[in-house]
């Protein structure tokens, strides 16, 4: 059985489809990643998941209960933050978690929180105030909020949105770490590279369509090829192509098909053989090149990067 599917989904607000047609499902253990552009239909999938607004068509199920019909049994195992966390900023942040652990009907309230605050870092800064919180802290304050049903499926709408880089990566190291105990993680951001390191399956959202779905391990596997510095490139790419390699020039960078070391070696002796000096061959993975291929657009318009 699926932790979350959607099938079919589709909602309508006034006379626009702002989300049309979703198909996803998503597995215990899985991270998996909606990435899309400002608008893309991100919030609006989210509010249908975690029963806020209705699907016009389609269904979301949760461990096979489905969320319009048996929202009590489907949204029991459910923790999410939607939009922006509501924290109290006037009380600490184990007022706050004591104040959402009653809401949730939880049992062993104090041991509880005190789990769930270990569990994101929080635990040495639980009795300050939250309004002294930075927006780090505030951020896992809310997970721990989402947390402290020990739901099996988190919802994240763009959860790492205002983070700096570090604490971008102690969010995405949290994130990781809940996967591994079991848990499904559904996460929408606007950042191709946050989903790269977060997620193990991405779906492309634009336009309230859902234009690719891969997993990040597939997607970097199948891209297969590396960038190329080289003295001479409109003589290298001449004699590339003449070899049979299959070339495409960057300004004065070329990048090669070349799926593995023998074919990077072979690369580099034909170029070493012609008199044309190789200054640098960079690894062209990741997901950005592949995206290209996926979505037939550039990474920074798909996704909004630019
Ligand atoms: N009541 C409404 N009537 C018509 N269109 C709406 C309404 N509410 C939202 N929309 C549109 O729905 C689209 C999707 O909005 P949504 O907030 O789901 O996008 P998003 O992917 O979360 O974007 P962001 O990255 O800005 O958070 C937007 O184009 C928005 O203008
Ligand atoms: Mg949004």
């Amino acid at each position: 059985m699926h932790v979350l599917e959607l099938r079919g989904v589709s909602k309508r607000l006034g006379r626009r489809m702002v989300v049309e047609d979703l198909n996803m499902t998503v597995e215990a253990g899985e991270v998996y990643g909606f990435l899309g552009p400002n608008g893309a239909g991100k919030t609006t999938t989210i509010r249908m998941i975690v029963g806020l607004i209705r699907p016009t068509a389609g269904e979301i199920r949760i461990l096979g209960h489905d969320v319009q019909r048996d929202p009590v049994r489907a949204l029991a195992h459910v923790g999410a933050i939607v939009e922006n966390p509501e924290l109290y900023s006037y009380l600490t942040g184990r007022q706050n978690l004591i104040h959402y652990a009653r809401l949730a009907g939880v049992n062993d309230i104090a041991r509880r929180v005190e789990r769930v605050a270990e569990r994101v870092g929080l635990a040495d800064r639980l009795d300050e105030k939250v309004k002294r919180y930075s927006l780090g802290m505030r951020q896992r304050l809310g997970v721990a909020q989402a947390l402290i049903a020990d739901p099996k499926l988190l919802v994240l709408d763009e959860p790492t949105n205002g983070l700096d880089p570090a604490g971008m990566r102690e969010f995405r190291e949290l994130i990781r770490a809940l996967a591994r105990e079991g848990m499904a993680v559904f996460v929408s951001s606007h950042l191709l590279a946050e989903v790269e390191q977060m997620c193990d399956k991405v779906a492309v959202l634009r336009g309230g369509r859902v234009i690719a779905e891969a997993r990040i391990a597939d997607l970097t596997a199948s891209v297969g090829h590396v960038w190329l510095r080289v003295s001479r490139p409109d003589m290298a790419q001449a004699v590339l192509r003449n070899s049979g390699w299959e070339v495409a020039r960057d300004g004065g960078r070329l990048r090669v098909a070349a799926k593995d070391e023998a074919a990077i070696a072979a690369v580099v002796r034909a170029l070493v053989e012609q008199g044309i000096d190789v200054y640098e061959v960079a690894p062209g993975g990741g997901l950005e090149q592949s995206f290209l291929a996926l979505t037939g657009e550039s990474p920074a318009h798909a996704a909004g990067m630019a």
